[in-house]
C-alpha cells in the first residue's frame, strides 16, 4: 500500500512526573512482594506515586504545559482540548474542563476520553479527526492518570504494576510537510471488560458503605488473561498500522508501546517482527501509568535523540474495555 499523505502532525511533546519515587523493597514493606518477584515478571523497579494534594488535572496540565511550549502555541489558540485518563479528579465535570481552566484555553472546546491505556492513541486520532474536517487548527492531546488513586494497595496482584504521570502533545495541520499521522488503527471488544475494570462507585453500584468496605470502588484484574491479550491485540494492531501506512517493520525507526509489562512489550515486538533496539522501554522507572505510558515515553524517546525529523514511528497500547491500537507517524 501506498504511504499516505498526513494530515496533522506533532509539534509538540511534553510529560510530568511526581518526584516521589516508590521502589519495590518500598511496596516490600507492607506487601507479600519482592523486588525479585516485581522486576523478573514485570520489568518495573520504581514508579512514581503523586503526593496527596496532586490530581490528575495537575499531572496533565503541567505535562500540556511543556508541549504548547515547545509547540510554541498560546493557551488561546487551543481549539481542542481532550485530556484521556481513566482517573478523573471527579465524575463530574470532566478533569478537561479542570485542565481547561488551569491553562486557560478559553477557546477550547474540552472534554474527556476514557479508553483506559490506549486513551492517548485514541485522542490522538480523534484530534486528527476534527483537524481533518477542517474544526481545529490546534489541538491538545492530554494523557493524566492518578493510577495511585483506584489501586487496590492491599492486593500485591495488582499493586505493584502501576505508576502516575501525564504527558501531552500538540497536533497541527500539517499542510504538506510530509511529517504527521500517516496511519491509525483503532479497536474495542466490550465482552472482555470484565477482565479489568472496576466494579462500584458508578451508577450500577453506587459509592455506599459496602462498596468502600469491600473495596469494590478500586481496579480488579485477571492478569494472564490480560497477558494474552494484550500480546494478541497489540502484535495485530502493529501489523494493521503499519501496513495502512505503507510500512514494513524494517522502516520503522522506533517502536512506542504502551509500558505495562517488558515481557508483554517484548512479545509483541516480536510479534511484529521489530528488533528490542529499536523498542522504547521506561517501565522499569515509571511501571504502567495507564494512558500516560505512551506520551510519557514518546516525549522521553525524541529528547533522548531517539526520535528525529524524519523517523518512522509506531505507537501501540492496550487496556481495560478492552481497548487497543496502533499508530505510525513520521516525525
Ligand atoms: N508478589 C509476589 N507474588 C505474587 C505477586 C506479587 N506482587 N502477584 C502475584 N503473585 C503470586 C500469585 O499469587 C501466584 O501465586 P500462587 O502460584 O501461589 O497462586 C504467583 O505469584 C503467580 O501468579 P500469576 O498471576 O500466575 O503470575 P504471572 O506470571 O501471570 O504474572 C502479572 C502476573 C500480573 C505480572 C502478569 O499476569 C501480567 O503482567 N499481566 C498483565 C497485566 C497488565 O499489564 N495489566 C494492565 C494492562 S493495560
Amino acid at each position: 500500500m501506498k504511504t499516505p499523505t498526513p494530515i496533522a502532525e506533532i509539534t509538540g511533546t511534553g510529560r510530568f512526573l511526581p518526584d516521589n519515587i516508590v521502589t519495590n523493597d518500598d511496596l516490600a514493606e507492607k506487601l507479600d512482594t519482592s523486588d525479585e518477584w516485581i522486576h523478573s515478571r514485570t520489568g518495573i523497579s520504581e514508579r512514581r506515586i503523586a503526593p496527596d494534594g496532586m490530581f490528575t488535572a495537575h499531572l496533565g496540565a503541567e505535562a500540556a504545559k511543556a508541549a504548547m511550549t515547545e509547540a510554541g502555541v498560546e493557551p488561546g489558540e487551543v481549539d481542542i482540548l481532550i485530556v484521556s485518563t481513566a482517573t478523573p479528579d471527579r465524575w463530574l465535570p470532566s478533569t478537561a474542563c479542570d485542565i481547561q481552566a488551569v491553562l486557560g484555553c478559553k477557546n477550547a472546546v474540552a472534554f474527556d476520553l476514557m479508553a483506559a491505556c490506549t486513551g492517548h492513541i485514541y485522542a490522538l486520532s480523534m484530534a486528527e479527526g476534527y483537524i481533518a474536517a477542517g474544526r481545529a487548527e490546534v489541538a491538545l492531546v492530554v494523557a493524566a492518570e492518578k493510577m495511585s488513586a483506584i489501586v487496590d494497595w492491599s492486593d500485591r496482584t495488582t499493586a505493584v504494576l502501576f505508576g502516575d504521570g501525564g504527558g501531552a502533545a500538540v497536533l497541527r495541520p500539517c499542510n504538506g510537510s510530509g511529517r504527521g499521522i500517516l496511519s491509525s488503527h483503532l479497536q474495542s471488544d466490550g465482552n472482555l471488560a470484565d477482565l479489568l475494570y472496576r466494579p462500584g462507585g458508578g451508577a450500577i453500584d453506587p459509592v455506599s458503605q459496602s462498596v468502600l468496605d469491600e473495596g469494590r470502588h478500586l481496579m480488579r484484574m485477571h492478569g494472564r488473561e490480560i497477558f494474552k491479550n494484550a500480546v494478541r491485540s497489540m502484535a495485530e494492531a502493529c501489523d494493521i498500522a503499519m501496513n495502512k501506512a505503507g510500512l514494513t517493520a524494517n522502516d520503522i525507526d522506533l517502536l512506542v508501546p504502551h509500558q505495562a509489562n517488558i515481557r508483554i512489550i517484548e512479545a509483541t515486538a516480536k510479534y511484529a517482527g521489530i528488533p528490542m533496539d529499536k523498542v522504547f522501554v521506561n517501565v522499569e522507572k515509571y511501571g504502567n501509568m495507564s494512558s500516560a505510558t505512551v506520551p510519557v515515553a514518546f516525549d522521553e524517546a525524541r529528547e533522548q535523540g531517539r526520535v528525529v525529523p524524519g523517523s518512522n514511528v509506531l505507537t501501540v497500547a492496550f487496556g481495560a474495555g478492552l481497548t487497543w491500537g496502533a499508530m505510525a507517524l513520521r516525525m
